[in-house]
């Protein structure tokens, strides 16, 4: 015979009991800001919503957001989507914010709430709430505010990689980097600048220049023939390209380098809107080829020339290759740079998560000198009062 009460539990509750019940059931999810992009396709499609409070699972905690960093990457996958079309829209977007732990999911042993901290995330990054695996999050040293860990980690850990564990920076050599005045140009000019005697060569905007002077030994106008300038200074070439541009930008790098010298592409800024639309159209090598106009690269001239080429993609290095143990030891030394003061937060201006569109229209319109970062304590900028139509207004 069938056990009734096991059947039918509700009957044995008493009223109050049952009623507390269906008002929990009744609770609507809790709801929290974040930032997203409806489209792939430009600005236009990014607006602040309202999403559920995440929950941490296993294996991750729940960080309640202070600070977040706005990255070119930001920009690059508002207007085109990822380049590998890896992410499908809406969705919450930034890859970086720093803040506080609020929970730990089951068998996290490393993080407490409470603990201060800053993230690496594929998305979901510019919300009140993230939750996110441990193997992204890496504590602050103490002293250090979330802006500067928002401004620094991204940045620094980019630039490290590049001159450091890619390019092999030494006393006496020489490095040209692009988008010199930018957030991850920022962070190269400073880690140069810990190895002696080397030559750091700048190239960005012109009307940049003098506020980034003291940080390079030259600096070039991204639209004049910096290759013509910089044989002029050093006819021999220069050891390190460090290249976020692409496209005929490639092929000026190379023809730049030394013997011995090394070129490494981090970046496409060049193959943005319709070139970058019809390669994810078309989605093959070749079509990438020709649209980016770079030469192909035969290993037996490297051979002959005595050159190398390189490239890095720390998204692709974080979330598909799975080398979060590399990158965790590169953010560690990072910060302890920052805590030896080697290096300082460049922050070219802070914002409220609700003027974001504004923050990243100033990228678009190369505007920045340094990061742009997002401060979720701060009140948005007044708006203009909306404009009154007089001939619909009443008395
Ligand atoms: N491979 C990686 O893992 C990795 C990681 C981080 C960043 N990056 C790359 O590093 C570069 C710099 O990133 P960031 O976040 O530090 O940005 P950023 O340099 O702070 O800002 C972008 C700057 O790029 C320059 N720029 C060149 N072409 C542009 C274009 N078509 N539209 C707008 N700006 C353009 C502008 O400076 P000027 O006008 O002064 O040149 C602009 O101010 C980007 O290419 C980014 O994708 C790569």
């Amino acid at each position: 015979m069938a056990d009734t009460a096991s059947e039918k539990p509700e009957e044995n509750a008493t009223e109050p009991e049952v009623a507390t019940e269906k008002a929990e059931e009744a609770q609507p999810p809790k709801e929290m800001r974040a930032v997203v992009t409806t489209a792939f396709g430009g600005l236009k499609y990014v607006k602040l919503a309202k999403k559920p409070e995440p929950v941490a699972g296993d294996g991750e905690v729940l960080v309640r957001v202070k600070s977040c960093g706005i990255n070119f990457l930001d920009l690059m996958l508002v207007k085109q989507g990822a380049d590998d079309n890896s992410t499908k829209s809406p969705l919450i977007l930034g890859f970086e914010c720093a803040g506080e732990i609020e929970a730990a999911g089951e068998n996290v042993t490393t993080y407490k709430p409470g603990d201060k901290v800053v993230l690496l995330t594929e998305s979901k990054a510019w919300a009140e709430l993230v939750v996110i695996p441990t193997k992204y999050v890496y504590k602050l040293p103490v002293g250090m505010s979330f802006q500067d860990a928002a401004a620094i980690t991204m940045n620094f850990v980019t630039a490290y990689i590049l001159l450091f564990d890619i390019g092999g920076l030494q006393k006496g050599k020489s490095v040209l980097v692009h988008s010199a005045a930018g957030g991850v140009g920022q962070a190269i000019a400073q880690l140069c600048k810990t190895v002696e005697d080397v030559t750091v060569l700048g190239v960005c905007s012109q009307t940049k220049h003098e506020a980034i002077k003291d940080t390079f030994t030259h600096l070039f106008d991204r639209s004049q023939d910096y290759s013509a300038e910089v044989k002029k200074i050093s006819p021999d070439g220069v050891d390190l390209v460090l290249d976020c541009l692409c496209g005929e930008d490639c092929n000026r790098g190379y023809s730049l380098l030394k013997p011995m010298g090394k070129y490494v592409l981090y970046g496409v800024t060049n193959v943005t809107g319709e070139a970058f639309r019809l390669f994810n159209l078309f989605g093959n090598a070749k079509a990438k080829w020709q649209m980016t106009k770079v030469n192909p690269i035969n290993p037996i001239k490297l051979y002959e020339e005595n050159k190398s080429v390189a490239g890095f993609n720390l998204r692709h290095l974080l979330f598909q290759q799975g080398q979060h143990d590399y990158v965790r030891s590169v953010v560690e030394k990072v910060l302890h740079l920052w805590q030896n003061g080697k290096i300082k937060s460049v922050i070219d201006s802070t914002w409220a998560l609700e003027d974001i569109v504004e923050a990243m229209q100033k990228i678009h319109d190369r505007k920045n000198v340094g990061k742009i970062v997002i401060d979720m304590s701060m009140e948005p900028k007044p708006k203009p009062p909306p404009q009154v139509n007089k001939e619909t207004q009443t008395n």
